[in-house]
């Protein structure tokens, strides 16, 4: 079994969309990568194909029991036609971190890695050069193997697909409405909330439904046990400024270490701002907003950037952050990340790779 990376061309590319037209997922590149993994031969046969469907048996493990991960990150184009990726080294180890927690062999991060530059190499027209645009890159494992038994499969199949974006959320970088949600609960301590795995994300849809149903556009998480800690805010992880300190949930073995979430706060420390991963209580937050405390709120993922709370309802009470407005930290993040993330920006860092 071959560990050279092929490439087959597309014969047939296709016409790209209008780049203020992306919106988040919905169109793909030419090309794939895929590489296969069996216990003989571990993983192997990395590969380049044209975007095609993929044939999977109906009793491929994953469509049973979900045993699948898969990762999130992006490849900017810089105003002078250069093409950065964000941290890419942080999501393949993420994504070993979720493959030890669903019992999926780990990948061989530096080779991905490479391949992963060869893949937008192969697609570099796909990366969009507007405003707020970017090429989405989702790597994925799933488990192949045709087997109904309820344990780990023996073949598995990792893929990445790129898809260019606009902004993830149709208000941009407008702050949105927050229901506070104390029936559902996205994951628990011992749990999955740690991996990135399907799972988390369609057991959140009933409670999304219900904040849409309240005329708010996303959820906030309470742990799930006392239904008194914030974990995160939709499928992201949650900040706020309280009296001029900078508080995020601790990870506490329930909610995902967000890479976005990571340089946010090596960001504020190196900015010398105050900066807390600790517990903080609903009945915290409300009563800092009583006080008139609660400075700011915000999101932060991949796939929004940061995403401004404006505003919550909790017991009855209706909550507004900042006016419903941008707030000034929320903001110089949005700017100073997006502008390292696209080249705009200086990155002291070293967290860009061209
Ligand atoms: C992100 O914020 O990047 C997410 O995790 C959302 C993604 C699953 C679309």
């Amino acid at each position: 079994m071959s560990n050279m990376l092929t490439i087959v061309k597309t014969t047939n590319p296709k016409s790209k969309p209008p780049q203020n037209q992306l919106g988040f997922g919905k169109h793909f590149s030419d090309h794939m990568f895929i590489m296969d993994f069996d216990l003989e031969n571990g993983w192997h046969s990395p590969r380049i194909v044209p975007y095609a469907p993929i044939q999977l048996d109906p009793a491929a493990m994953t469509l049973h029991y979900s045993q699948t991960v898969f990762e999130g990150l992006k490849a900017y184009r810089t105003e002078d036609g250069r093409i950065l990726l964000f941290r890419p080294e942080q999501n393949l180890e993420r994504l070993n971190q979720s493959n030890t927690r669903i019992s999926i062999p780990p990948i061989p991060e530096k080779d991905v890695l490479e391949y992963l530059k060869q893949l937008i190499a192969t697609d570099h027209d796909w990366v969009p050069a507007a405003e707020g645009t970017s090429l989405y890159i989702r790597p994925f494992i799933i488990a192949t193997e045709p087997n109904l038994r309820v344990s780990p499969a023996n073949t598995y199949k990792f893929l990445i697909i790129l898809s260019p974006v606009g902004s993830y959320y149709p208000e941009g970088i407008h702050p949105v409405g927050i229901h506070i949600e104390e029936e559902y609960t996205r994951a628990v301590r011992g749990g999955t909330g740690t991996a990135k795995t399907g799972g988390n994300y369609s057991a959140s849809y009933k409670a999304q439904e219900k904040a849409s149903a309240h005329g708010q556009s996303q959820v906030l998480w309470l742990d799930g046990v006392e239904k008194k800690y914030i974990e995160e805010v939709g499928s992201m992880n949650v900040f706020f400024k309280i009296n001029g300190e900078i508080v995020t949930p601790a990870l506490n073995g329930s909610i995902l270490p967000g890479i976005t979430r990571k340089s946010i706060i090596e960001m504020l420390h190196d900015w010398g701002m105050p900066v807390a991963e600790r517990r903080i209580s609903i009945d915290e937050l409300c009563q800092a907003y009583k006080e008139n405390t609660l400075e700011e709120a915000f999101g932060t993922g991949t796939a929004a950037v940061i995403s401004p709370i404006g505003e919550f309802a909790y017991n009855g009470e209706q909550m507004i952050i900042n006016e419903r407005k941008t707030g000034g930290l929320s903001k110089k993040l949005y700017d100073t990340l997006t502008g390292i993330q696209t080249g705009k920006l200086n990155d002291p860092y070293g967290w860009t790779i061209e």
